[in-house]
C-alpha cells in the first residue's frame, strides 16, 4: 500500500513504541493523529513531527471515535495502529495465599483488550467507508500483543491474558474484514527501550538486554516504527502476529 497522502491514527502515540510508529509514519509522508490521555505529551510530539492528536482514552468509545474522526478528516483513512496499553504485576495468588485483585484484572482486559477492539472496530467502520485502492485495499489495522502472550512469566496473569486476547482477535479480525479490503496484523514486541522499561533500574535493564538472543540489546521504538510501515506497505501480510524480539524466549521469572 502507497503510505504518502494517506492517514493513520496511533493510541499511545505519546510514548514508547507508539510514538517511535508515528515519527516513523509521519516520515513517510503519512498525516498522523496521535490519540493518547497523556495530553501534554500528545501535543509536544504533535507539534514537534508536524501531525495531529487528540486527547482521550481509549476504554471510552466515544473518545476513540472522536480520535478516529480527527484522523478520517483529511482524507484516506488508511491505517489504524494500537499501542496504548500498560503492564501488570500479579499472581494467582499472593503471598499471603490471598487471590488475585480481580479489580487489577478487570483494569488491565479494559485498557489493552476493549481498547485495542474499540479503535480496530470504530476505525475499521471508517476505513470501509472509503474508496478501495486499484488492488481492492482499503487500509491496515495493526494490534500490540506481546511476547508474554506465549511466554508469560510469573506475575503476568492479568498481562498474558490481555495480550492473548489481542494475539487471538487477529485472524477472525483479517477473516471478516476481508471482504472490505482491510488486513489485521499484530506485533509482539520483546523488550523495548520505553518509558515502560524505563522504571527499571539500570541493572535490571541491563540484565534484561543480556537475555536477548541476538542482538544484546533492548529495541528501540524506531524499530517498532518500521515494522509498522512494513507492515502497511506490503499488502501480502495479513492475519499473521510477528514477534519482534531479537529473539528472545521469556523464562518463567
Ligand atoms: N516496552 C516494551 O518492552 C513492550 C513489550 C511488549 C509489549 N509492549 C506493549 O506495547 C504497548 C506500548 O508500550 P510502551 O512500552 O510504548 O508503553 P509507554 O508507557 O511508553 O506508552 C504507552 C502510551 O499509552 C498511553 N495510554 C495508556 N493508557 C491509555 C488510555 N487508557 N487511553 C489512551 N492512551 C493511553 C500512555 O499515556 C502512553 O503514552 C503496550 O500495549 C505494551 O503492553 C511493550
Amino acid at each position: 500500500m502507497e503510505l504518502t497522502g494517506s492517514s493513520a491514527v496511533i493510541t499511545g502515540g505519546a510514548s514508547g513504541l507508539g510514538a517511535g510508529t508515528a515519527r516513523t509514519l509521519t516520515s513517510l509522508g503519512v498525516r498522523c493523529t496521535i490519540f493518547d490521555r497523556n495530553e501534554d505529551g500528545a501535543k509536544q510530539l504533535a507539534d514537534e513531527i508536524g501531525a495531529n492528536y487528540v486527547a482521550g482514552d481509549v476504554t471510552d468509545p466515544e473518545d476513540c471515535q472522536r480520535a478516529v474522526n480527527q484522523a478520517a478528516e483529511g482524507g484516506n483513512l488508511r491505517i489504524a495502529v494500537n499501542c496504548a496499553g500498560t503492564g501488570w504485576v500479579g499472581r494467582v495468588i499472593n503471598r499471603d495465599n490471598s487471590p488475585h485483585d480481580p479489580k487489577a484484572f478487570k483494569f488491565i482486559q479494559e485498557l489493552n483488550v476493549l481498547g485495542t477492539f474499540y479503535v480496530m472496530t470504530i476505525a475499521a467502520s471508517a476505513m470501509a467507508g472509503t474508496e478501495p485502492l486499484a488492488d481492492g485495499e482499503r487500509g491496515v489495522i495493526v494490534n500490540t500483543a506481546s511476547v508474554a502472550a506465549f511466554d508469560g512469566q510469573v506475575g503476568q496473569l492479568a498481562y498474558s491474558a490481555s495480550k492473548g486476547a489481542v494475539v487471538g482477535m487477529t485472524l477472525p479480525a483479517a477473516r471478516d474484514l476481508a471482504p472490505v479490503g482491510i488486513r489485521v496484523m499484530t506485533i509482539a514486541p520483546g523488550l523495548f527501550d520505553t518509558p515502560l522499561l524505563g522504571m527499571l533500574p539500570d541493572e535490571q535493564r541491563d540484565a534484561l538486554a543480556q537475555s536477548v538472543l541476538f542482538p544484546k540489546r533492548l529495541g528501540q521504538p524506531l524499530q517498532y516504527g518500521a515494522l509498522v510501515a512494513h507492515i502497511a506497505q506490503n499488502s501480502y501480510l495479513n492475519g499473521e502476529v510477528i514477534r519482534l524480539d531479537g529473539g528472545i524466549r521469556m523464562p518463567p521469572k
